[in-house]
């Protein structure tokens, strides 16, 4: 029910009530499995405290991240989380080595692959998401770490891994499970710090995937059917969400898979070329007065400029012109899924008037101003036109079939993928810049200036 709730933007709300529902009944069953078993027990009291301690320290922690996270640090925030389902995997898997109590004798072969296994996925997710962490709160270089053979690397830990996993469950040993979280440990933090951070977005969700696959193997150890469905359930969409964003962004997923995401983007370089012209605020005000149909296409530069808030104020004002505005968002705009309609839905923009790319596309050709706010490769006339361009057959949104587009950016430098963007040299297109919030502010200014001029007119 959550899930369903939160695929969409009205229902998003209640689809968080009912995950917070969901985790309270998860957490009280727990709590009360827990005692029914050891009631009357010696270890009741030591158990009891164990989790009240738990409970406490990890709601602080919770508490505390998701208050104080900005819009813009949920990526790293979320890799966090994915390290703790990865050190909890490797807990659980060492803690079923050890005590294999009340497992029959013809079943310790699949309980030693399945120790083998969660510790080996648990490691990989936990490195690999401390390293993701500490990339996108810019703590280390996010430039990818370019070992020689890296590919080689990997695989190679992948066939050793199989190895000991044989022998382990032929002989297990305590040596062979130091060795094989020392390997997963090695392998997340190499498989992860050779990929450029531009990339991150994909990695985030490939871990998110790791860890649901972490979980469930903790599931099949703790014999948990819940944490095996619902470990399956997160790791097969973080599959399928890797895919979505490949093919979005025009990338292969095996390659991606296969550990060849360290392709780095090319070096952004500047735009250069052809003549562009420039628009100030007061020249976007007064087009946007005389505009019947506004589209607004925010990108990355929108997160960065936090400009959100005053895009919906834009927005509001207009509408309440009578302007018919909406807002196109690209699949892949800014650096997550989504990010764009987090950005806009914490600003309060109505749901209705936000709209998918393909709900979107057919729509620019018969609109007055497009507002390109920090976007860059979403909206580049390349990807559709030049065969040749790195972005070739990506899908973009095609503002420049409007009547005007104003480009509000700081430069004229290249986005994400680093290319020229032909849509800045058009004859419809102008670049208003500097930081798209202060940009947009400006235009409100001389927006509330003429209306307070007009009514003292009129008075
Ligand atoms: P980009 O192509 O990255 O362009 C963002 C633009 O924002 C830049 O050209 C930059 O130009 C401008 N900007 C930065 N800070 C600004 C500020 N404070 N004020 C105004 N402008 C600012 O963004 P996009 O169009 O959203 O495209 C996203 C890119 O990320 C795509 O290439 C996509 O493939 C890639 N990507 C996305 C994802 C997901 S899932 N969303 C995942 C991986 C990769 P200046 O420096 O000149 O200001």
């Amino acid at each position: 029910m959550s899930l369903a709730g939160l695929s969409k933007h009205q229902t998003s709300r209640r689809g968080v009530v009912y995950g917070i529902i969901g985790m309270t009944v998860a957490l009280v069953a727990t709590v009360i499995v827990v005692l029914t078993r050891a009631w009357g027990s010696s270890s009741l009291p030591l158990g009891v405290t164990l989790l009240v301690v738990a409970v406490v320290v990890g709601a602080i922690i919770g508490l505390w991240r998701a208050r104080t996270v900005e819009m813009t640090g949920m990526p790293q925030l979320i890799a966090l989380f994915h390290s703790f389902v990865g050190a909890a995997a490797v807990l659980v898997g060492w803690n079923g080595a050890i005590d294999t109590t009340g497992i029959p004798a013809d079943l310790l072969g699949v309980h030693h692959g399945e120790v083998f296994i969660g510790v080996f996925i648990g490691g990989v997710t936990l490195t690999g998401s401390v390293v993701a962490f500490l990339k996108l709160s810019a703590r280390i270089s996010s430039k990818p770490l370019m070992l020689p053979g890296k590919n080689a690397l990997n695989i190679g830990a992948l066939v050793v891994f199989v190895g000991l996993t044989v022998w382990y469950i032929a002989a297990p040993q305590l040596w062979l499970l130091i060795v094989v979280t020392a390997l997963a440990l090695a392998l997340g933090w190499h498989l992860v710090a050779s990929i450029g951070g531009g990339d991150m977005p994909v990695v985030i969700s490939m871990l998110n995937s790791y860890s649901g696959w972490a979980a469930a193997a903790a599931g099949f150890l703790l014999n948990n059917d819940l944490l095996i469905v619902t470990g399956a359930l997160v790791g097969s969409s973080g599959a399928y969400l890797s895919y979505i964003m490949c093919k979005a962004m025009n990338r292969s997923f095996l390659s991606v898979i296969a550990g060849g995401f360290g392709i780095e983007a090319p070096s952004k370089t500047d735009a250069g070329g052809g003549e562009h012209r420039e628009i100030d605020a007061a020249g976007a005000a007064a087009m946007l007065e005389g505009a019947s149909s506004v589209i607004i296409t925010p990108g990355y530069g929108m997160a960065v400029a936090q400009a959100q808030y005053p895009v919906a104020e834009l927005a509001r004002r207009l509408r309440e012109q009578g302007v018919d505005v909406r807002f196109g968002i690209h699949p892949v705009a800014g650096r997550l899924p989504g990010h764009m309609n987090v950005l806009l839905a914490e600003a309060r923009v109505p749901y209705d008037i936000v709209l998918e790319m393909d709900e979107i596309n057919d729509d620019f050709a018969s609109t007055s101003v497009v507002l390109v706010i920090g976007a860059n490769d979403t909206v580049n006339p390349a990807a559709a036109e030049d065969p040749g361009s790195p972005i070739a057959g990506m899908p973009v949104l095609r503002v420049w079939e409007a009547e005007n587009v104003i480009v509000f950016k700081r430069s004229m430098a290249a986005g994400y993928a680093g290319v020229d963007n032909p849509l800045f040299y058009r004859d419809n297109a102008q670049m208003l810049f500097g930081d798209a919030k202060e940009r947009v502010e400006d235009i409100l200014k001389v927006l509330t200036s003429q209306s307070e001029a007009s009514e003292g007119q009129a008075r």
